[in-house]
């Protein structure tokens, strides 16, 4: 396992995990969206079903039928990962078939994402005019910029941009509604992801120095000379940013191909990060600094550590400071399990009172 395991007591009030797909009642709304990152389509009317025509004509009725998708307690769909062939028309139903709220969803294929930069003077697609079975223009519709990913210091931010086409006097449509079962096979046919340098200074304190997570990287240089992690609850639709060890790992410099010390996972915004050498990583999302993954602290380090101090001292003293590092170690394990115990009892505390709204600064660390 990759954690050690820590322990939250506090409430995400800003924070929702998915992205939240909303739609007017008794409405059909058409959107496009990239797969590979989790979405909810809200329908809050409790009782409701789900059906799922897809774009080939296939008719699904979604209870739970289907392994990445889940209908959550309140009524609305949960898509986790959704993929391409997942496009099609999301109908929410009340129980004597009235349509509550329909969604035609084109996930446009995050694999090919055309990224760029405007720091490195990288252009975006152009309009193009293409044949698609008569004469239409591809473009880019593009989404407002995401909030600068840091305050009060350098950061960069991000936007989609989705594949449409437009055929006059037709308004336009993404491209996967309007290709239906066509496959895209032009390069012009995909969505965009665009980057810029920002600064801007923090309202509030919104950039807290305690994270939500703490883990261990402890895996790293024992049998792989790389891995990914994940920052929890990051996503392609909101502002993400690493450091490690107090620098910023940028856009700017992985798409210039400077740095090679780290690699941003570009189908998922920077969600997950691919990193090769130990460091203090931490990740903010929203500007809040979310999770902090420490380097290796095993066991067997410290214990070297001890010898090598206790080499360094005379001979004579060994047995009488090993016995008194011994107690201290006790010591150390027995205000843990009394910490553990706290955090427990704290948890169970905010679970039985969740009316705290307000976010504390309290985090416990358990083994
Ligand atoms: C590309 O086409 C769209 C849709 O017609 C239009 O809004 C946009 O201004 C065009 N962009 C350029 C650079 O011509």
């Amino acid at each position: 396992m990759l954690a050690t395991l820590c322990l939250v007591g506090l409430s995400f009030p800003t924070l929702w995990a998915q992205m939240l797909i909303s739609c007017s009642y008794k409405n059909l709304c058409q959107k496009a969206l990239l797969s590979g990152n989790d979405v909810v389509l809200r329908c809050d009317h409790g009782h409701t079903q789900w059906h799922f025509t897809s774009i080939l004509g296939d008719e699904l009725f979604l209870f739970n039928s289907v392994p990445n998708i889940e209908t959550l307690p309140g009524g609305s769909l949960k898509l986790v990962n959704p993929q391409p062939s997942q496009t099609g028309l999301y109908r929410c139903q009340k129980n004597d078939n009235t349509r509550i709220v329909e969604y035609e969803i084109d996930f446009q294929d995050v694999k090919n994402l055309h990224i760029t930069h405007t720091g490195l003077d990288q252009k975006p697609l152009p309009n193009e005019t293409l044949n698609l079975g008569g004469m239409v223009l591809v473009f880019t519709q593009w989404d407002p910029w995401q909030d600068c990913n840091r305050c009060g210091v350098p950061g960069e931010r991000k936007r989609l941009g989705y594949c449409y086409v437009e055929e006059p006097p037709e308004e336009p449509l993404a491209c996967g509604l309007y290709l239906r079962e066509e496959e895209m096979l032009h390069s012009r046919l995909r969505p965009e992801l665009q980057l810029e340098a920002c600064l801007v200074p923090c309202e509030h304190d919104k950039e807290i120095h305690q994270p939500f997570f703490i883990f261990d990287t402890y895996q790293l240089g024992k049998s792989t000379s790389n891995m990914w992690i994940t920052c929890p609850l990051a996503s392609i639709y909101r502002p993400v940013n690493w450091e490690a060890n107090s620098i910023p790992l940028t856009w700017h410099d992985q798409l210039s191909g400077q740095d090679f010390s780290y690699f941003l996972d570009q189908s998922t915004g920077g969600k997950q990060l691919k990193i090769f050498w130990q460091a203090t990583y931490k990740c903010f999302v929203e500007q809040e600094l979310m999770v902090q993954f420490n380097p290796e602290a095993r066991p067997e380090m410290l214990e070297a550590q001890r010898m090598a101090m206790l080499e360094a001292q005379g001979a004579g003293e060994v047995t009488a400071r090993s016995g008194k590092a011994d107690s201290v170690l006790k010591q150390l394990m027995l205000m843990l399990l009394v910490v553990t115990t706290l955090a427990l009892v704290g948890l169970l505390f905010k679970v039985l009172c969740p009316a705290q709204g307000k976010r504390s600064n309290q985090i416990l660390l358990v083994k």
